[in-house]
């Protein structure tokens, strides 16, 4: 059975009491659920981690590289400038999903600016948790397709 790691980088952990407009209103545990559910219509695994901390996030790559077939990420703020964790993506040589609840490209100057992108298979946001789920459909279905 495919697996893949849903990573979530500083401040997803506070989904819910972050701004619903902008994040939705699920906490991150009510939006692990939903994707939860997809993983099981696609008999995948998936295993989720959160943390507020880059270096937690790079040994959390480093721990799954050889035991997961792809990544879904949505590294937060790091996705502006968290260059040690994109090194650790590219070491993985997985193929990585870059996920947002917003839309970073219609927000602050700052956001704009991706450092994940360029390193990944491919971008989705803008569509609150429906992102990560998407994400998951389109990955599995790659992973699957390219073991053929
Ligand atoms: C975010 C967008 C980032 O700009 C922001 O720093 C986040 C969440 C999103 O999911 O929309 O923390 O990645």
């Amino acid at each position: 059975m495919a697996s893949f790691l849903i990573l979530n980088g500083p401040n997803l952990n506070m989904l819910g009491k972050r701004d619903a407009a902008i994040y939705g209103s699920k906490t991150l545990a009510e939006v692990n659920q939903e994707i939860s559910w997809v993983a099981n219509e696609l008999s995948v695994e998936v295993i989720f981690y959160q943390s507020n901390v880059e270096g937690e996030l790079v040994n959390c790559i480093q721990e799954h590289w050889d035991k997961v077939q792809g990544i879904v990420l949505n590294a937060g703020a790091l996705t502006h400038y968290g260059l040690s964790l994109k090194d650790a993506l590219i070491d993985s040589r997985l193929p990585v999903v870059e996920v947002h609840l917003s839309n970073p490209g219609s927000r602050d100057r700052w956001r704009r600016t991706s450092v994940i992108t360029d390193i990944a298979r491919g971008q989705i946001a803008g569509f609150g948790w429906r992102s990560y789920t998407s994400a998951l459909k389109v990955l599995a279905e790659i992973v699957e397709e390219e073991s053929r």
